[in-house]
């Protein structure tokens, strides 16, 4: 690294999470949104800390639960920019797991790094800076330099480029975090990216996000299937521009070779053939014709690749691991990354500043611990398309849906996902009759 001041050094001071940064002046100005050519060659996008955010609650979970064992942590930042996330791990986690993580950050870029080494210097974080290195360089070299436990792809636009060396680069048991801002093609409305970069469909209805999140997850379990791995999802979230999925992924011949059991469909508007293959053995026999608004199918069902009632292939399994959402409480989130108001605030937060900002770490985890209950369930209901289908006036609460699904004993919950929805695993005619029961179809 060169030791010269970064350009337009200090720029601006901000906090996220509990942690200060330095961005330059031109990116607050410029870039609020994706990145674009005007911008800043440094990047800062504050529409990503609830994934920052979330990042931190996950490597502390993994860390105390005991994936990587009991020895040294190594983590990548692999698309550092300023640093940012690896800087939140060393500053929002706590003593006694930073003191197991190395922590390398990777960009391309040498202005980003040097923002990056420059405010860990001025404002080093709390756990100290001894454990954090820097590499210049292309990550899709620099990641294949030594084992990974925790590799973190967040890219501009689409992390196909970066996977398959990632994938190649995880110790025998690792979490990798991708991050995908081409949310257009992943969920169908770009459909020549997707079918090029993904060789998948997507019905852009409204599990678009939910289909393209599983997309994400079906190309990546591939890749990890082609070097002796398989993965299991930890987390799929849909958040506002792009899609962000934590996975582990664990060296295992024997569950690779099954990796296509965990890919098929998913079919809008099926017919009662297609339901009665559904992956879903539960899946009711409709009652007084009114069929599901879609089910999951095998991958080797045959299906008419013109048909655009399919979405796919994509991962059928859980998008995410009841045990590790149902940590992500909003206790625990404040916990660790929740600002607390202090006279001598450098930035002079007044305390209606903290309250917002801890209400914004409160959202990065809405719903996340109801709907671990949930998760592994096939049903996800979005309540506007459940209006459409069942012709009734307007849709029904989804809050009170819950409620009344469970009180016939079925499991259910609020989901963490852009459109009022539920997941369950309550029989399709549970959820006609519940639907009904709040107002009756006009
Ligand atoms: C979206 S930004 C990363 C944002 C950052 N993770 C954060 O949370 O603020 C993508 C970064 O990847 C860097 N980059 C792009 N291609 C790269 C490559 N092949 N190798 C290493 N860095 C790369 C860019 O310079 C940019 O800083």
């Amino acid at each position: 690294m060169n030791d010269y001041e970064p350009e337009g050094w200090p720029g601006l001071l901000l906090r996220e999470g509990k942690t200060l940064l330095r961005v330059p002046k031109t990116v607050k100005e410029e870039n609020l949104g994706p990145h674009s050519k005007k911008n800043s060659s440094v990047f800062y996008n504050p529409a990503m800390a609830g994934s920052r955010t979330r990042s931190v609650l996950l490597l502390n979970y993994a860390i105390n639960s005991g994936i990587f064992g009991e020895g040294e942590v190594y983590a990548l930042d692999g698309l550092a920019a300023t640093g940012l996330r690896a800087r939140r791990w060393l500053n929002e986690l706590p003593l006694s797991s930073t003191n197991r993580l190395r922590v390398e950050m990777v960009d391309n870029n040498p202005e980003s790094l040097l923002w990056a080494k420059k405010i860990n210097e001025e404002l080093p974080p709390i756990n100290g800076t001894d454990n954090l290195n820097y590499t210049l360089g292309d990550l899709r070299k620099v990641v294949l330099n030594s084992g990974r436990h925790w590799v973190d792809i967040d890219p501009f636009g689409s992390p196909v480029p970066f996977i398959d060396s990632a994938i190649q680069s995880m110790a025998r048991v690792g979490i990798l975090e991708i991050s995908a801002t081409d949310s257009a093609a992943l969920t169908g409305s770009s459909k020549n990216p997707l079918v090029r970069r993904y060789g998948a469909r997507v019905k852009t209805d409204g599990l678009a996000q939910d289909s393209g999140l599983r997309v994400l997850l079906a190309n990546v379990a591939r890749i990890a299937a082609k070097y002796d791995r398989k993965i299991e999802p930890l987390m799929s979230i849909w958040d506002s521009h792009h899609l962000r999925i934590s996975i582990k992924v664990t060296k295992s011949i024997e569950a690779a070779n099954k990796v296509e059991n965990s890919l098929g469909w998913r079919v809008y508007s099926p017919d009662e053939v297609e339901i009665a293959s559904s992956v879903d053995p539960d899946l009711n026999f409709p009652l007084d014709g009114i069929l599901p608004m879609n089910c999951f199918l095998p991958l080797y069902y045959p299906k008419n690749y013109n048909d655009n009632r399919f979405s796919g292939p994509l991962w059928t399994g859980a998008i995410g691991d009841s045990e590790v959402m149902s940590y992500f409480t909003t206790e625990e989130a404040l916990r660790l990354c929740g600002p607390i108001y202090d006279e001598n605030d450098i930035i002079n937060s007044s305390h209606k500043d903290i309250e917002r900002e801890r209400k914004a770490i409160e959202k990065s985890v809405r719903n996340l611990m109801d709907e671990s209950r949930a998760i592994d369930c096939d049903h996800h209901i979005v309540v506007d398309d459940l209006a459409s289908w069942l012709k009734l006036g307007s849709p029904p609460s989804p809050r009170k849906m819950v409620e009344r699904l469970e009180n016939f004993g079925y499991r259910a919950a609020l989901t963490h996902y852009g459109r009022p929805s539920f997941r369950t695993n309550a029989t399709w005619e549970a959820i006609v009759e519940c639907a009904m029961y709040f107002q009756p179809p006009i």
